[in-house]
């Protein structure tokens, strides 16, 4: 008798069905709930395309009760805010990271308003509102880097009262974790606001689409003393150790894609955390040219890439394609 006669060597017959097919798969399910929708907000009224992200927007604050309704009536239930400067100065010390007339500052208590029930979300970093574009403060050319923590720490507090849920510090400064806890914790947001720590974050270039948009790019220099070297598993578990100890509340993996085998470390190491990954501007990029090119079907690339997301361990996908996803999830009809 071959060997593809034996019932142990058969397979197929545990999955010629979609519900045979889902038991096959479980716990990668995908709902509007393992989604995170990254928004750019601007200082200027109105919905500007981004041309490094194409399919992706700038809003104004003015503009987002529109664009974001019907994401919530599909299910949508979190965003992750940018802010983006185009007048407003930027200077050494950040000093507009949270000033009245940023428009993360000024989109918050709106979208509090507009949607109650919504998660909000806000990446704390410098590097859009620095002079030189590096993510913490400089002292004499080098990152000083108690003064980034407790500017950091700061801006949190400022996103916390103008009403963010989750405060997500992306600069990878050491120890700014502990220093946002011990921060909010004085502010008295300590049982009101979480902390989502970029706590694997990789000197990547999938970020080259962000940094266009955000014009956030360093003046000098690069980032590689800061994110974490691509060949590395040791720091990003030294990372998410780290920040646990710090009292973070969910990790994450950034990228995501080109690093699935430390979002599934780091979901062995840390099971009783939440972990994020951020499909990040370049992995976006990277679909959506190819999709256009007719190299491959964007549904179906997506699907699986998404899918390998969930399998490695993540909880919640940062993904510029919500929009696209949450379509593909409503339901056709009611019956
Ligand atoms: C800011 C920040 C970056 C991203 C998120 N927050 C850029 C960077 O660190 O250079 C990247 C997001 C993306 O590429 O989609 N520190
Ligand atoms: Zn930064």
């Amino acid at each position: 008798m071959s060997k593809s006669t034996l019932p142990s060597h058969i397979l197929h017959s545990g999955f010629f069905h979609p519900v045979l097919r889902s038991w096959q798969a479980p716990n990668v399910e995908l709902t509007p709930n393992n989604l995170m929708f990254p928004l750019f907000i601007g200082e200027e009224q109105g919905v500007v395309p981004l041309p490094s992200m194409p399919g992706v927007f700038r809003y104004g604050c003015s503009n987002l009760k529109d664009a974001l309704q019907p994401l919530v009536d599909k299910g949508l239930k979190s965003i992750l805010l940018f802010g983006v400067l185009s007048h407003l100065p930027k200077d050494e010390k950040a000093s507009h990271a949270d000033s009245v007339k940023n428009p993360v500052m000024m989109a918050l208590p709106r979208l509090r308003n507009w949607f109650p029930n919504l998660v909000i979300a806000c990446d704390v970093c410098l590097c859009s509102y620095t002079s030189h574009g590096h993510c913490g403060l400089m002292k004499d050319g080098v990152l000083d880097n108690e003064a980034s923590i407790a500017r950091i720490a700061e801006v949190a507090v400022s996103y916390a009262n103008a009403g963010a849920h989750i405060i997500a510090p992306s600069d990878m400064m050491d120890g700014r974790v502990g220093a946002i806890k011990e921060y909010l914790i004085k502010a008295g947001f300590g049982n009101r606001v979480a902390v989502l720590s970029y706590s694997a974050k990789f000197a990547s270039g999938f970020y080259g689409p962000f940094r266009s948009v955000t014009k956030s790019a360093p003046v000098f220099s690069d980032r590689k003393c800061y994110q974490l070297p691509p060949g590395s598993q040791g720091l990003a578990a030294r990372a998410c150790s780290r920040d646990v100890e710090e009292g973070c509340d969910m990790l994450m993996v950034k990228p995501g894609l080109p690093y699935l085998d430390i979002v599934k470390k780091t979901k062995e190491n840390h099971p009783e955390y939440p972990l994020f990954v951020f499909q990040v501007s370049g992995e976006y990029a990277m679909l959506y040219h190819a999709a256009k090119a007719g190299a491959l079907d964007l549904k179906q690339a997506l699907e699986e890439v998404l899918l390998a997301m969930r399998r490695a361990g993540a909880d919640c996908i940062i993904t510029y394609f919500t929009p696209l996803i949450l379509d593909w999830l409503a339901p056709k009809s009611k019956y």
